[in-house]
């Protein structure tokens, strides 16, 4: 692989050792990928932050990296942790964990990475079309290619970590002009219309994540506009959690430019969108909580569903929104008369990094693809509803 002569001083150790580290691992990453060179790197988006997902071994890794001096090259951003590092009490988290997850944290932060434990980077930071970044977190990679056209591969949270500090990333993948292109149409003009009056974005996305797997797909016909990022970031979401393509081509979003000749067309019709919806249906008892908030929600999303009960009676199943602390810090003086409404605000967290079933149960309704998917694999009974339906489910609403 071609290094620049200041790639080879990075090697030579002339930078530390850490970061010397660091663009070993990358380099090797870059030759089994078949890369001629690196790419610089502006920013990067680090997962696997949740000790319930990385355990001991992502912790040891973590502090040893921070021991040996290692430090950020560029900005970079932590996804969710385990727990709301404020309001941990009422997640009834163990010692052990809380000690655990802190010490990720504090590990990362050591290393550079901003606190952020937010799924949504794209909401917060200045990532521009054409910018290569190195991204770890399925939504995020997702919706940073697809939507605003920047360039990341889905990349491992550690990776995209020694990324961050090494600045640079192999040049292959999506960081590739030539990947970038569609290799599948996925057509939904037939049920556009359905799937906007039902709100089935979510099983949309799990239709072409199943449908495209690891290739690129341009999907038609979906009734989306640039300003719907609520239903983007669920049809993304779902997209990453069933199928290991980092770039969806949505006709009238995506800003790439492309050629579309030749290519398979796979329709989706309204048979395979309820089949879909049907693999998460049924068999709540009264007990069931509903959670939004995967991705998390930004701050209009929060403040629709604040609107939603502000003229009606406490919620008669429980609420949780996760969000990032940004928006919870908007909205702080809003928690309390919340909480009277049976609506809990998480930030730093998520139903899926976090043992849900320790303050919720096992039973939940949501209207993320995404959670739907990871949390049935979890062993939870899950059921799909569209954002309306859950609200109105949590107001009262029969099953
Ligand atoms: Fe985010 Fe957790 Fe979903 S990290 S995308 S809310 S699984």
């Amino acid at each position: 692989m071609y290094l620049e002569p200041e790639e080879e001083k990075i090697l030579d150790g002339e930078f530390g050792q850490g970061k010397a580290l660091a663009l070993k691992a990358v380099v090797k990453v870059g030759e089994a990928l078949g890369a001629e060179r690196l790419v610089r790197i502006k920013h990067a988006h680090v997962s696997g932050v949740s000790y319930k997902n990385i355990g001991d071994e992502g912790l040891e890794f973590l502090e040893e990296l921070a021991r040996s001096g290692a430090r950020v090259s560029v900005p970079a951003t932590m996804n969710p942790g385990g727990f709301d590092t404020a309001l941990w009490p009422y997640m009834r988290v163990s010692a052990d964990f809380i000690e655990k997850q802190n010490r990720i944290i504090k590990a990362l932060s050591e290393i550079g990475v901003r606190p952020t434990l937010t799924c949504t980077p794209y909401l917060y930071e200045k990532v521009s079309y054409g910018d290569h970044i190195a991204w770890s977190e399925s939504n995020a990679v997702l919706y940073a290619n697809s939507v605003i056209g920047a360039r990341t591969n889905r990349d491992g949270g550690p990776l995209a970590l020694l990324e961050a500090i090494s600045g640079r990333a192999p040049l292959a993948g999506l960081h590739l002009e030539s990947n970038r292109r569609p290799q599948l149409i996925i057509d939904f003009g037939e049920v556009g219309s359905l799937v906007a009056e039902r709100g089935l974005y979510h099983v949309a996305g799990l239709v072409v994540g199943r449908t495209a797997g690891d290739r690129v797909p341009l999907v038609r016909g979906l009734p989306l506009r640039r300003e719907n990022v609520p239903e983007i970031k669920l049809f993304l979401a779902a997209v990453g959690a069933a199928g290991g393509t980092g770039l969806v081509l949505i006709e009238g979003i995506s800003p790439e430019r492309y050629e579309a000749r030749d290519l398979e067309r796979v329709p989706v019709d309204a048979k395979s969108l309820y089949e879909t919806l049907e693999e998460y249906q049924g068999g709540l008892t009264e007990s069931a909580v509903v959670v939004l908030g995967c991705p998390h929600l930004s701050l209009e999303e929060v403040m629709d569903v604040v609107s939603f009960f502000s003229d009606r009676g406490p919620a008669r199943r429980r609420v949780i929104l996760y969000t990032s602390r940004e928006v919870y810090e908007a909205i702080s003086g809003h928690v309390e008369k919340l909480r009277a409404k049976n609506l809990y605000v998480f930030a730093d967290t998520c139903m899926v990094v976090s043992p849900l079933s320790m303050y919720a149960g096992r039973e939940v309704v949501t209207d993320s693809g995404k959670a739907a998917f990871y949390l049935k694999a979890q062993g939870y009974k899950v059921v799909l509803k569209s954002r309306r339906e859950a609200l109105e489910y949590a107001a009262g609403g029969g099953e």
